[in-house]
């Protein structure tokens, strides 16, 4: 753990610095906010930056956000003047305190920060195996390939990654290649210069240097038109990147990670993945197991998903009948982990048990089509079909014919037929893939 304290807060501090010593903690200390931002663009690795409420907190934070260092900013000061505390918070800081510090709730800011956001749940060997790998290469500059099933956790694999590099401190960048419009995902990812093109107002800066230093995640790279897989791989080779409209070409210094959930090898085979990107992109690759193949699993998912929305929506953490476990183990949960996020999120929202039955789990949900429950992936999942022939009932047709009308009605922009449909862009194309499946529909595949 490392604690960076900016400003003359040192005499304040000394209870609560040898608090974070004694645990382990490494101390650094700055007087002035130039010196702390010169530290922070060499280290990024402090956990935690305690910064004087007399600095310029506000041009302190926007420093960091243009550099794009991520930190964790506590406020602290005499703490007298309401007003300080709230151009503090304003400005970015996540807290507060008055001086002196309380030494327990340094102890507990920096515990805190340095836990990762998104938690990782796993116990079986397959995924123990994963993680292993992942870890082994998370500190080099390596390019990673993500490979797996829709819902297997591709993209919280990325973020550990990510997090278990020494690029933890900087921006983690993730482009969905499948969600945006081919002809916008280049100046997305390379940026452009003022009257690139007709709307191009200013200059914006690509996702490829907003993550310089940084990570950035390519999500669906399959699905990335082979042009722009040329651009990419130039990006890759050369670390430098061309801005629509730019005259010369811009360092980059960007750490690659793709997810697919197709068989790019095939699709190099066809020729519609580039042979020499994939061999770029796959210096390391990890394929994550669906869920029914590591059933071990399912079980301490299932808790970790009782209990994160218990919490969120004030309702106790009520634990699984013995039956429930069973018919959770025998699924096959086509959806892998979201399917079963969303199944356990809509079991502790809707059961009045004091234990979440297999009644619960297998409810069904509601198949509207505006799905404005809030929700974060809505509760339609593909995989969440109602039982009997999905294709020919008539709940289904009325569905499908929604979703296509609005496809049409957006001009085939996926994006935002997904968003008027209140589903996700993966969800969308998940149904359109199965229309073909069961004929109704051309296949999207050329
Ligand atoms: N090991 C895990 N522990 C806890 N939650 C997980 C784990 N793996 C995945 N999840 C959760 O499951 C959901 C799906 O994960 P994620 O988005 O990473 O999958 P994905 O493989 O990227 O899916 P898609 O192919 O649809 O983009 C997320 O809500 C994520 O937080
Ligand atoms: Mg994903």
């Amino acid at each position: 753990m490392k604690l960076l304290i900016v400003g003359a807060l040192e005499g304040y501090l000394t209870k609560a610095s040898c608090v974070a010593r004694a645990r382990g903690c490494q101390i650094c200390h700055v007087e002035e906010p130039g010196a702390g931002l010169e530290m922070l663009r060499g280290d990024v690795s402090f956990d935690l930056v305690l910064i004087d409420d007399q600095c310029d907190i506000p041009s302190f934070a926007r420093a960091l956000s243009e550099e794009r260092i991520v930190a964790t900013l506590v406020a602290c000061g005499l703490g007298a003047d309401a007003k300080h505390a709230v151009a503090a918070i304003k400005a970015g800081a996540i807290e507060y305190l008055p001086l002196p510090p309380d030494p327990e709730i340094i102890a507990a800011l920096l515990q805190s920060a340095t836990e990762e956001k998104s938690s990782l749940v796993y116990e079986s060997a397959a995924m123990k195996a994963v993680i292993a790998t992942a870890e082994k290469i998370a500190s080099s500059d390596a390019s990673v390939l993500i490979l797996g099933e829709s819902g297997t956790g591709k993209e919280v694999i990325a973020r550990h990654i990510h997090n278990r590099s020494k690029r933890k401190g900087r921006a983690f960048i993730a482009v969905n290649c499948a969600a945006i419009p081919e002809t916008l995902l280049e100046s997305e990812l390379f940026g452009h210069e003022k009257g690139a093109f007709s709307g191009a107002v200013a200059r914006r800066l690509g996702k490829f240097e907003q993550a310089s230093h940084g990570t950035l995640l390519l999500d669906e790279i399959s699905e990335m038109d082979i042009r722009l897989q040329a651009k990419l791989l130039r990006a890759i080779q050369e670390r430098e990147i061309d801005r629509l409209g730019g005259s010369k070409a811009v360092a980059v210094n960007t750490r690659i990670l793709a997810t697919s959930n197709r068989d790019l090898k095939a699709m190099c085979a066809q020729d519609r993945f580039r042979e020499d990107l994939y061999f770029r992109l796959n210096v390391v690759s990890l394929l994550l197991p669906p869920l029914r193949e590591r059933r071990d699993d399912i079980a301490l998912l299932a808790q970790h998903f009782a209990h994160k929305y218990g919490e969120e929506n004030d309702l106790p953490t009520r634990s699984f009948s013995k039956q429930a476990l069973e018919i959770l183990q025998q699924q096959d949960w086509h959806g892998n982990i979201r399917e079963l996020e969303n199944a356990t999120h809509r079991a502790v929202l809707l059961s009045d048990g004091a234990e979440l039955s297999a009644g619960d789990m297998l409810a069904k949900p509601v198949q509207t089509m505006q799905n404005g429950n809030g929700s974060k992936q809505g509760t339609n999942t593909s995989a969440n079909q109602p039982s009997g022939n999905p294709g020919n009932n008539k709940l289904a047709t009325i569905e499908r014919e929604a979703v296509l009308e609005t496809i049409t009605s957006s001009q085939g922009d996926y994006q935002r037929a997904a968003s008027i449909l209140g589903i996700s862009i993966r969800m969308l194309r998940n149904k359109l893939d199965r229309y073909a499946n069961e004929g109704h529909i051309a296949s999207r595949e050329q």
